[in-house]
């Protein structure tokens, strides 16, 4: 039975919830960064590098320092401090890119901010910022392609921790490998990709005395005090960081960027609030990017399609001075079993600006190569790739050597199958048409860490017939202010209209990071805990104030239901409302709180806990007019137990269509002679449009992961992302019997 069943009809979780935010949303009322306003806000601009390499030789704001408006232009000599933040524990004190603003007067990377104007109107500040003359001695920046290792330490340290660049490693990959009777050995390339959520990076800093507020548009506002309080010598309590709403981040926005620094900087000379908003061209600079990927997939197998040897061996780029890790080999060493296996890694430092996390980091690009050579490996096989994957699906994880927390990829594969009429599939290429378009089809798995982040919250009840729910996490657009109302109602049976969400707001009790899909299912135990503890504080009221009708019974006599406290052993009688027991007590308010420890990283963990799922994809060809188009998509997806099915779709269908993206359009292309992103705007930067959108069908299976939750929810926000890539790549050789092995698919790959 699933757990949906198990639930009371009453209870809001598990069931298709519109968000609660959605009202604030439309009518216009939600609150983001650059719409709060303070009196005395004054608009900062940075000036960006127009070299990629290079020296700072001078810098003059004779010229803007002239300016009407213009109330201060900071560079590296009138900054004032700024220290580097370290990891702190709790994941605390993170950010991509180490070297604070200005710190020395060294040029990496095209649009690294030289300096900062700030003046009365942004009109003024970016006409000023114009205006500052910078002279540089420029050397050649790298920006090359090709990326062959240039820096391959034996451990890679990272803010996440240590990696080592041989990553996994059993039996004999290369005598297995030669001596398999069928081999692939291909080479899978991946752009960089650039974070483009429709807000803007946006920060507003106020000071007053010693005390720093930050408005931001953040994934983590817990981390971002962590990180501020740092880079300014401040205590922590002294450092409030606010987001209310987030018009989404893709893991762009989970750490501090450097304006954020520029803004409290700003703010603490000039002693009144400044706002700094990034331009598009901007946020393809200096607030990260998916890091280019090269990846030699090389796998041996039998002829009936036993897997003996996997090979994954990737090489991404770097900025010169910053450790991101992009973990292409993450899920290589449990996805299929194999007996003989090897993961290795390597960096080449480029001038570009620090690469981060973007939606399915690591895993993304390095499931689009496994699951694309998996694929060519069943042509060459000639067998079904639904097959192939079936004879290879593994009892246990083969890289840790310890079982799944719970895994059901082979039903994705069948509910998949079905629903998109796979067994209709004729495998020679362009054997398929309908109407005069020749179809290809095509698929992949994927697969997602799931895991917990440390939590807390509290719940209230009060005695008005409201609860409000607090967390210091945030919204990014996911549902995560849905989630929490969700989940204080199920509890205390309080109506989801009459629970208040608080969070985005560092005051509140730690939250997670809104990050690696880890968001609801680290929320979830905290909540329930804090609504059980607020429960338990009114069951304790109702046996002790004298004009309780429970008064002198003993808690563990109660129950509490629906709202309700009740002689356990007389349910029947209807029991009595929580408003009425706070009214008796003269009380405003009872409050419980809740806190779940972090489940992530351990190194030798009793269970493997990942998400999987499956992508089946339809595309039209028409070589007459080299147009390519997907024309359907059906995603199976085993998270867990789905804590809101109807957010959970969309985040679904939203990750499908950035991976239509990542397949067909999204690449931050680099000029080779300043350096520059060329493509840095939303003209030229191609993405998925509502009209290369096709219907997507999503399903979820329903298996709860009691490893990850009491509920079972895993996350869901990064795996839609994951091998859709590869799908897409395998329908357009069946179309066109072009194989593209390297992203995106352009139509001039298909005029060959
Ligand atoms: Mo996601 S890249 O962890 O926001």
């Amino acid at each position: 039975m699933s757990l949906t069943q198990e639930i009371p009809a009453t209870s809001p979780i598990g069931r298709d919830t519109p968000r609660v935010d959605g009202p604030l949303k439309v009518t216009g009322k939600a609150q983001y960064t650059s719409d709060f306003h303070f009196p005395g806000l004054l608009y900062a601009v940075p000036v960006e590098a127009t070299i990629a390499n290079g020296r700072i030789r001078n810098l003059d704001t004779t010229a803007a320092e002239k300016m009407p408006g213009v109330r201060a232009i900071l560079h590296r000599q009138n900054i004032g401090k700024i220290s580097r933040s370290v990891l702190e524990p709790g994941m605390e004190g993170i950010c991509e890119e180490r070297r604070p603003p200005f710190e020395d007067d060294v040029v990496r990377y095209y649009g690294q901010y030289v300096a900062l104007v700030v003046a009365d109107t942004f009109e003024t500040a970016k006409a000023a910022a114009d205006a500052v003359r910078v002279t540089y001695d420029k050397e050649k920046p790298n920006v090359e392609t090709e990326l062959e290792a240039d820096d391959d330490p034996e451990v890679v340290s990272t803010t996440f921790g240590q990696h080592e660049r041989l990553q996994s490693q059993r039996g004999d990959a290369d005598a297995a490998f030669a001596s398999a009777p069928i081999k692939i050995d291909q080479t899978y390339v991946t752009p960089a990709e650039t974070h483009n959520p429709i807000e803007l990076h946006a920060t507003t800093a106020i000071w007053e005395g010693s005390t720093l507020t930050l408005y931001d548009s953040s994934q983590g506002v817990v981390n971002f005090r962590s990180v501020l309080a740092q880079m300014f010598d401040l205590p922590k309590e002294n450092v409030r960081v606010i987001t209310k709403f987030v018009g989404s981040g893709f893991g762009g926005k989970l750490f501090p960027w450097t304006h954020c620094a520029l803004a409290a900087a700003a703010a603490r000379k000039l002693g009144t609030p400044v706002r700094l908003v990034l331009s598009r061209k901007m946020m393809f600079q200096t607030v990260g990017h998916r890091p280019r990927t090269q990846q030699r997939v090389r796998l041996g197998a039998t002829p009936d399609g036993k897997l003996v040897s996997l090979q994954h061996d990737y090489v991404y780029h770097r900025s010169m001075l910053d450790a991101h890790h992009e973990d292409c080999g993450e899920t290589t060493p449990f996805q299929y079993s194999v007996p003989n296996l090897r993961v290795t890694f390597g960096r080449a430092k480029r001038n570009v600006g620090a690469a981060a996390d973007m939606r399915g980091p690591g895993a993304v690009p390095g499931l689009y190569a496994i699951e694309a050579a998996m694929n060519e490996l069943a042509d060459e096989l000639k067998m079904d790739p639904v097959r192939l994957r079936v004879i290879n699906e593994p009892k246990i994880d083969e890289g840790l050597g310890v079982p799944f927390s719970s895994r059901h990829l082979l039903e994705c594969f069948e509910l998949g199958a079905e629903k998109f009429g796979w067994s209709k599939r004729t495998p020679q290429v362009g054997s398929m048409k309908r109407d005069d378009l020749t179809l290809g089809w095509g698929m992949a798995g994927c697969s997602w860490i799931a895991g917990r982040f440390a939590a807390e919250a509290s719940v209230e009840l009060r005695d008005d017939g409201t609860a409000r729910v607090a967390c210091a996490t945030q919204d990014i657009g996911t549902g995560t202010y849905t989630n929490l109302a969700q989940l204080a109602s199920h509890k205390t049976g309080v109506p989801l209209d009459k629970v208040d969400v608080a969070l985005g707001d560092t005051s509140l009790p730690k939250g997670p990071l809104s990050g690696g899909s880890l968001a609801t299912p680290s929320i979830v135990p905290a909540v329930l805990q804090a609504a059980d503890n607020a429960i338990e504080s009114l069951l304790s009221i109702a046996t002790t104030i004298p004009e309780s009708p429970f008064k002198n019974r003993k808690s563990a006599d109660l129950a509490f239901d629906g709202g309700r406290v009740f002689l356990k052993a007389g349910v029947a009688s209807g029991g009595v409302p929580f408003t009425d027991l706070l009214q008796r007590a003269n009380l405003r308010l009872v409050t419980g709180n809740g806190n779940s420890e972090a489940m992530l990283g351990d190194p030798k963990p009793k269970f493997s806990t990942h998400s999987f799922g499956c992508h089946f994809v339809e595309v039209t060809w028409q070589p007459e007019i080299a147009r390519l188009r997907v024309s359907r998509v059906v995603t199976v997806i085993d998270a867990g137990w789905i804590l809101n099915p109807l957010a959970g779709r969309n985040q679904i269908e939203g990750a499908v269509v950035m991976g239509i993206g990542m397949a067909l359009f999204e690449h931050t292309s680099y000029d080779p002679q300043n350096g520059a992103p060329i493509n840095s705007n939303l003209a030229d930067y191609v993405m998925t449009v509502n009209a290369d959108a096709p219907p997507i069908d999503v399903y979820f299976l329903d298996y709860p992961d009691r490893e990850i939750n009491e509920v079972g929810a895993r996350g869901i926000g990064e795996i839609g992302l994951a091998g859709i890539a590869a799908a897409i790549t395998a329908a357009v050789y069946h179309a066109t019997g072009i194989r593209v092995r390297e992203l995106p698919v352009k139509i001039e790959d298909l005029l060959a």
